[in-house]
């Protein structure tokens, strides 16, 4: 590299001591010609994750933990919370008798149930039973609490656009100035909850999804969450889904079955429980094992579509 002229130094100098920087040579570009591979594909098993929520349980309390919950952060290189870029997924456990106070946050959050009956969510003063197989969402500064009033542990996972809202910067949260809402009525159905046995139904008259790889899925809505879609997913035993590539951040949660994931050239297995990382722009495909599969996808589709970022690619190119 040639060295600069003493009236090119100088003009650098001058900008630089202001916070500015030319943009014919910087350091780092500010534009490429399609996503990058930043965030990596990841799979997280249930079963490594299970009895450490239960020691867990026997080890910290819902007094002293806010949510007794493990946060799955991506393993790339200086990340510590996100699963993908906007997105985080946890696993989170609750005790009979326990309960996991009222608070309310900006971030939009929804969990999908394991296992465990008995357990119930208040959000906005609303109680619903989380039964496994379900999906009950917590939109933007609801209020939401959690409560295992029945016999057993209660398993599920939780998925919040906090990431999007750590870039975005409004972050507002606040616990309930009474610990939990005070006025509460009990509902067997409410908006926001999707029964498994409501979701199966839907799948029943799903037909092939071009977004989804030609496989069966439906889309829970109406949409409540402003940034997050949430699809369903289904595959007949050993049924494979064509590769696709999105724009859209997802995370697949196996509700039921098992198979495999293949991205990059390698497959990874997963089944009931597991957390599968899929990123931005990741040709993907899903296939699955000799029992089918049923898997939940969050994405932040819903935002890039409303921003005018969404594309979608199949195998074929369309
Ligand atoms: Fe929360």
């Amino acid at each position: 590299m040639s060295a600069l002229s003493p009236q090119l130094e100088q003009l650098y100098a001058s900008f630089s001591s202001l916070n500015m920087e030319g943009g014919w040579h910087r350091r780092f570009p500010a534009l490429w010609p399609q996503p990058r591979e930043n965030f990596l594909p990841h799979t997280w098993h249930y079963a490594d994750v299970r009895p450490i929520l239960d020691r867990a349980g026997d080890l910290v309390d819902t007094e002293f933990a806010e949510r007794r919950n493990l946060t799955m952060f991506n393993p790339v290189e200086g990340n510590i919370y996100s699963t993908v870029r906007t997105i985080v997924a946890a696993y989170q456990m609750v005790k009979p008798g326990e309960v996991a106070r009222a608070h309310r946050h900006t971030p939009n959050a929804l969990r999908m149930i394991l296992e465990g009956r008995g357990t119930y969510t208040v959000v906005d003063g609303k109680e619903v039973e989380m039964r496994p197989g379900d999906v009950l969402l917590t939109p933007n500064w609801c209020w939401h609490a959690h409560e295992n009033k029945g016999a057993e542990n209660c398993y599920w996972m939780d998925f919040l656009d906090v990431p999007l809202v750590h870039l975005l910067e409004p972050m507002f949260y606040e616990p309930h100035p009474d610990g939990l809402e005070q006025q509460v009525e009990r509902l067997d159905e409410a908006p926001i909850a999707f029964r498994f046995e409501e979701t199966c139904a839907a799948l029943a008259d799903a037909q092939p999804s071009a977004t989804h790889g030609m496989l069966k899925a439906t889309t829970l809505g109406p949409a409540q969450l402003a940034t997050l879609a949430l699809d369903v997913i289904e595959i007949e035993p050993g049924q494979a889904g064509l590769p696709i590539r999105e724009t859209a951040n997802a995370i697949y949660a196996v509700m039921r079955g098992s198979g495999e994931l293949t991205i990059g050239g390698t497959a990874s297995e997963w089944r009931f429980g597991d957390t599968v990382a899929v990123p931005a722009w990741r040709e993907h495909s899903l296939r699955a094992g000799p029992d089918g599969a049923m898997l939940l996808k969050v994405s932040d589709r819903t935002l890039m579509q409303k921003l005018g970022w969404y594309r979608h690619q199949a195998a074929d190119g369309q």
